[in-house]
């Protein structure tokens, strides 16, 4: 039995919402809402949880399941929990232990960590906290120079697989941080920042933490020639001058050793792309809702790439994730495994290391139930025999 923080143990926190509340009563309001928002009408963030909530589970009754296997296999690595952990950008901000508690997490959990480029700690320091395995997310922030450092350093500190974030041709429309000030704070410019400082005076505990952690950090592992590591400040700047091109997968596989995988894939078109540049496996992900609104359902999307996949590459799926029945209709539909980036984020806000280790059981938990009222033993038997699909959708078996 574990023992959780009070904040974090039930009755007050039974699941991956009552953990949302929890982040979003510490922290300020431009900071939730940049953890929690999406792009413009929010219409994508909102249909990747849509879609889960629109598959149908279709149990094998009369079935003695006393334990569930939940090991799989992804880019080589042996994980006995089928749900990763996303890159999220700057978690240094929703927590001062951020990206260092989310790998500690992971790796307790047995399963990888994705270290995003726009992180607060250094990928070293990351890596030194678990032994799990730890992957590096790449966007050209900084240009090729300033990236082929990073991958040196993340190589040679133990990072196996790399994971470039190819929907990110512009910053997605994200209109709760224009109405929060969230530029202006970034910005450094006092006099800019006062008319959106009065959201910070509710959240004491949150602005003391971060006050200790000694305010916004420069990005340790963007390291610019010249110029040093770079600016939160310059980070929307840089990324409009910085996008990844199949292109640059040519490159990336000479500056990469280990497996790259392409994330951010929509269409099979896209994953026969990624095929060709040689990358190892796709993430069928529309950045949590944050980038394209009006774009598809992950879930929905799943079965097309799948297909064109063809068992190729390895493909993961994210988006909407927030029961462990999500991750098991993710895997029903093809996914070899989901990445989790909100879920554990939630977490990490309410309480840093516990409320990562906390939102992960609570998926644990769900994930066995779940498996056992199924009647399914081991994720590899999953398929799509468990689950029926809404009548507009294509079916994912048929050709
Ligand atoms: C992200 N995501 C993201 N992706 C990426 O490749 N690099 C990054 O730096 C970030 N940063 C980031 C910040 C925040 C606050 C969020 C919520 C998301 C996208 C992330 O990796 C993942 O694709 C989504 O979060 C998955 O959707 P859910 O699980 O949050 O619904």
């Amino acid at each position: 039995m574990n023992n959780w923080p009070r904040s974090i143990a039930a009755p007050h926190v039974v699941n991956i919402e009552d953990l949302r509340e929890r982040a979003r009563k510490r922290l300020p309001r431009a900071v939730f809402d940049y953890l929690d928002g999406g792009a413009e009408t929010e219409t994508s963030l909102r249909e990747n949880k849509r879609a889960f909530e629109s598959l149908i589970f279709r149990p094998r009754n009369a079935m003695a399941v006393p334990e569930c296997d939940l090991r799989v296999k992804v880019l080589g690595a042996e994980l006995t929990f089928p749900a990763i952990l996303a890159p999220i950008g700057y978690s240094r901000l929703i927590h001062p232990d951020g990206e260092c508690a989310a790998a500690r997490g992971a790796g307790k959990a047995g399963t990888a960590y994705i270290l995003s480029t726009i992180s607060g700690h250094k990928l070293e320091d990351v890596r030194a906290g678990t032994n799990g395995p730890v992957w590096y997310q790449l966007y050209l922030l900084g240009g090729r120079p300033a990236a082929e450092a990073a991958l040196q350093r993340a190589w040679k500190a133990g990072f196996s697989a790399l994971f470039v974030t190819i929907d990110t041709g512009t910053a997605g429309m994200r209109e709760r941080d224009i109405r929060n000030g969230t530029g202006q704070l970034m910005s450094g410019n006092y006099f800019g920042m006062i008319p959106f400082l009065s959201q910070f005076f509710s959240r004491p505990a949150w602005v003391a933490s971060y006050l200790i952690d000694g305010g916004i950090h420069k990005l340790p592992n963007v390291i610019v020639p010249g110029q040093g590591p770079l600016a939160l400040v310059d980070v929307a700047k840089a990324l409009n001058e910085s996008v990844v091109t199949w292109k640059d997968f040519h490159w990336l596989r000479e500056a990469w050793p280990g497996p790259i995988v392409a994330k951010g894939v929509m269409t099979g078109e896209d994953a026969r792309r990624a095929i060709d540049v040689g990358a190892a496996g796709v993430v069928v992900s529309n950045h949590g809702g944050r980038q394209l609104d009006g774009v598809s359902a992950t879930l929905r999307v799943l079965p097309e790439i799948v297909k064109a996949a063809n068992g190729q590459i390895e493909v993961l799926m994210d988006g909407g994730v927030r029961r462990g029945g999500d991750i098991i209709k993710a895997i029903c539909m093809g996914a070899r495994a989901v990445l989790i980036g909100r879920a554990y984020a939630y977490g990490m806000a309410a309480a840093g290391e516990p409320g990562v280790n906390r939102a992960i059981a609570i998926l644990r938990a769900d994930l066995e139930r779940t498996m056992k009222l199924l009647g399914c033993s081991s994720i590899s038997e999953l398929n799509q025999s468990y689950v029926q699909l809404p009548r507009d959708w294509p079916d994912a078996r048929a050709d």
